[in-house]
C-alpha cells in the first residue's frame, strides 16, 4: 500500500527520498511525490502518476540540480488510491498554508467529509479529492508556532487511521511524524534521521530504529527524534536493531523478487523449523506461544483469522489441527469475523496469521478476540509488527523479508509453523509419541523436498508455455489440497491476470462443469495421498468435456500421470506435508505463465503487499 519516506540530515534529501521510495515500490502504488525543504527556505513539490522512475525524471526536469543537491530535509510518498483517482492532483504530498506546509499520509481519515466542509467554510481551498488534504489544512489551521503541537491538535480531531509526515518552511530542519494504525519507523543515523513506513527504506542507512506506536507523535531532526503523546507528554520508545541484511531486500541476480523468494523456500523453511522440533518427546517447542501443556489441553476450539494467502494457509491449518490434534478449527476471513459478532470464550484460541503483521482487518480481528476474552496468538513474519505486538503471544515465521507482492515463502512457512503447532497441540491430546516423532521427521525433511520441486523449474517452465495463452483456469483439489487449489488459483490471477478459480474437486459437478471445454484448462492436484482416486475420477469428467488437464502428480505415480494431458512431478510426502511441496510447484507455474505473458510480476496491477486499510 502507500509508502512514506522522510529525511533530515546533511546529505541530499532528494536522493535518499527517491531511493527510499524505490525500496517501497514492492508494496504497490499508482503515483508518487516528493516535497523538499530547500536551502533557500522554500518548498519544492513534485508529483507524478505512475512509477518512481517517472517521478525521478520529472524531478530532474523541474528542480534545478543545485536545489536538489542542497535540500537536506524532505518527505516523499507512494500512493495507492483510495479516495479519488490516481491523478497528479490526488498524489501526495498535499499542501496547505499557502504552499508552505506539506504532508504525506498512509491510512484513511474517516471523518474527512465533515472536516472538509468545516475547513471550506473557513476559506480553505481544496485541490484534490483525497481525505489527506483535509489533514494538511487542519494542521495549518492549528499552527501557532510549534509544528508538533499543530499536528497533535489536528490528529485529535481525526477519526480513522494514519501514518503521517509533515514539513513546513516555517520549521526548517525538522519533520513531524505520527502514527495510528499505520506503521512508521524512525531510523537513527550518524547526524541524520530517516523515517519510513517500512524498514526496507531505512536499512541501507542505519540498523538502529525506533518503531512508533499508535498515538505517538515525534519531532524528528538530524540529531534524532523526540517522541510524545498527542497530549505532549514525553514517551520513551526503545531503540531496536534491524537484524536482516540489506541483501535480503535485493534481487541478488534473480529476474524478480518473486522468483528469488520461491527459491529461498528451503532456507526459509529451515529457519522456520530451526530449534523448534523435539526429537525426544516427538513434539514442537514454540516458546512464543507461552502456553504450557495444561493450558494447551484446555483449549476447546481454534479460530484462525487471516486474509488472502494467509487465509489459505489457515484453511490448510483446519485439516492439520483437526487431523492431528482433534481440535475443532474454524478459519475465518478476518473482515467477516470482525463484523459478525463472533461467539468466543476463554477456552478458544484465536490464531491471527499475517505475513506483514499489519493487515487492518486481521488486526481488528485480533482486537475483537482480545476484547471477547479469548486467547489470541499471532503468526507473523515481520518481527515487531502490530499484530505480533498486540497479540502478545505467537510464533514468528522467520522466513526473511518478503518483497514480491504475491506471497510465496510466507505461505509455505505459515503452513510449516501451523504443522508444528498442530503437532504440539496434538501431543497434549491423543497424538502418540511415535506419531509425533514421525511427523518431526517429515517436517525436518520438508526443505529437502522443496529443493526437489525447485529442481523441476525448467520442466515447469516448459509446461507453463503450453498453458500461458489461457484466459481462464480451474484448480481442483480435495481435502487438505483444496486450500492449496485456492492458493494456486490466487497466485495465477494475481500475477498473470488469468481468471482462475479453485474448487473442491467434488464441487465441480455442481455448476462449474458447465464452463468446461477445450479452452478451460484444469489444474488437478493429484498427490498420491488419500482421496487421489476420487480426484482422478473428477479428472476423467473434465477430460470427457475436452478440458486440458495438467496434473500435479507424485513422481513415481504413472497411473495418475497417464490420466492427464501434462504433468508436474512432486516428491512423495504424507498428506500433512503435501500442501507445501504442491504450493511451491504452483508458484513456479504461475510465475512462468506471468513471465511469458509479459506481466509485471513483482508489482501486479492494483495489488498491495500489505493492506492497511479496511
Ligand atoms: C495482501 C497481499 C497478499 C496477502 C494479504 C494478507 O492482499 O497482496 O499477498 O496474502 O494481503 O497479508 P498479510 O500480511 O496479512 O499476510
Amino acid at each position: 500500500m502507500c509508502g512514506i519516506v522522510g529525511y533530515v540530515g546533511k546529505r541530499s534529501a532528494c536522493d535518499i527520498l527517491v531511493s527510499g521510495l524505490r525500496r517501497l515500490e514492492y508494496r504497490g502504488y499508482d503515483s508518487a511525490g516528493v516535497a523538499l525543504l530547500t536551502q533557500g527556505g522554500g518548498l519544492e513539490v513534485v508529483k507524478q502518476t505512475g512509477k518512481v522512475a517517472a517521478l525521478e525524471a520529472r524531478l530532474s526536469e523541474t528542480v534545478a540540480a543545485e536545489a536538489r543537491a542542497g535540500a537536506c530535509a524532505g518527505i516523499a510518498h507512494t500512493r495507492w488510491a483510495t479516495h479519488g483517482l490516481p491523478t497528479e492532483a490526488n498524489a501526495h504530498p498535499h499542501l496547505a498554508d499557502g504552499g508552505r506546509l506539506a504532508l504525506v499520509h498512509n491510512g484513511i481519515i474517516e471523518n474527512y467529509a465533515a472536516l472538509r466542509r468545516q475547513l471550506e467554510a473557513r476559506g480553505c481551498v481544496f485541490v484534490s479529492q483525497t481525505d489527506t488534504e483535509v489533514l494538511a489544512h487542519l494542521v495549518a489551521t492549528f499552527d501557532a508556532g510549534d509544528l508538533l503541537a499543530a499536528v497533535s491538535q489536528a490528529l485529535k480531531r481525526v477519526e480513522g487511521t494514519y501514518g503521517v509526515a509533515v514539513v513546513s518552511t516555517r520549521y526548517p530542519g525538522q519533520l513531524v511524524v505520527a502514527r495510528r494504525g499505520s506503521p512508521l519507523v524512525i531510523g537513527l543515523g550518524e547526524g541524520e534521521t530517516i523515517v519510513a513506513s517500512d524498514v526496507s527504506a531505512i536499512v541501507s542507512h542505519t540498523r538502529q530504529v525506533v518503531y512508533l506506536q499508535d498515538g505517538d507523535v515525534a519531532r524528528v531532526a538530524a540529531g534524532g527524534a523526540q517522541i510524545y503523546t498527542l497530549d505532549q507528554a514525553v514517551v520513551d520508545r526503545e531503540v531496536s536493531c534491524v537484524e536482516w541484511e540489506i541483501g535480503a531486500a535485493e534481487k541478488s541476480g534473480y529476474e524478480h523478487f518473486m522468483l528469488k523468494e520461491i527459491f529461498e523456500q528451503p532456507a526459509a523453511l529451515q529457519n522456520a523449523i530451526r530449534g523448534r522440533l523435539d526429537p525426544v518427546l516427538g513434539t514442537a517447542l514454540l516458546s512464543g506461544l507461552n502456553l504450557g501443556p495444561r493450558e494447551l489441553a484446555s483449549i476447546r476450539r481454534l479460530v484462525i483469522v487471516a486474509c488472502g494467502t494467509s487465509l489459505h494457509a489457515g484453511m490448510v491449518g483446519k485439516y492439520l489441527f483437526e487431523g492431528l490434534a482433534d481440535m475443532p478449527t474454524d478459519p475465518e476471513q478476518a473482515a467477516e469475523f470482525r463484523y459478525c459478532n463472533p461467539i468466543l470464550g476463554a477456552d478458544d484460541l484465536v490464531v491471527a496469521i499475517s505475513q506483514s503483521g499489519e493487515t487492518a482487518d486481521t488486526l481488528a480481528a485480533v482486537r475483537e478476540g482480545i476484547q471477547k476474552g479469548a486467547l489470541v496468538a499471532g503468526l507473523c513474519n515481520v518481527v515487531g509488527s502490530t499484530i505480533a505486538r498486540e497479540a502478545g503471544r505467537g510464533v514468528y515465521l522467520h522466513a526473511g523479508p518478503e518483497i514480491g507482492v504475491a506471497s510465496t515463502k510466507a505461505f509455505t512457512a505459515q503452513v510449516t509453523v501451523l504443522l508444528m503447532m498442530a503437532l504440539k497441540l496434538g501431543r497434549c491430546r491423543r497424538l502418540s509419541r511415535e506419531a509425533g516423532l514421525t511427523l518431526c521427521e517429515e517436517i525436518a525433511a520438508l526443505p529437502g523436498k522443496v529443493e526437489a520441486v525447485l529442481a523441476q523449474n525448467d520442466a515447469i517452465a516448459a509446461v507453463a508455455a503450453k498453458y500461458a495463452g489461457a484466459e481462464n483456469a480451474f484448480f481442483i483439489g480435495r481435502g487438505i489440497l483444496y486450500p492449496t487449489a485456492l492458493e494456486g488459483a490466487l497466485k495465477l490471477k494475481e500475477i498473470s491476470y488469468i481468471h482462475a478459480e479453485g474448487y473442491q474437486a467434488a464441487e465441480l459437478k455442481h455448476g462449474p462443469i458447465a464452463l468446461l471445454d477445450e479452452r478451460m484448462p484444469v489444474i488437478a492436484l493429484l498427490n498420491d495421498i488419500p482421496g487421489k482416486e476420487k480426484t482422478l475420477g473428477n479428472v476423467q469428467e473434465c477430460r470427457a468435456r475436452r478440458a486440458p488437464v495438467l496434473g500435479l502428480v507424485t513422481e513415481d505415480d504413472e497411473e495418475a500421470a497417464r490420466m492427464v494431458c501434462d504433468t508436474i512431478r512432486l516428491p512423495r510426502t504424507s498428506a500433512y506435508t503435501a500442501p507445501v511441496v504442491t504450493a511451491v510447484a504452483l508458484q513456479l507455474l504461475s510465475y512462468h505463465v506471468a513471465r511469458l505473458r509479459g506481466c509485471e510480476i513483482d508489482q501486479p496491477r492494483n495489488l498491495a503487499k500489505s493492506v492497511t486499510v479496511e
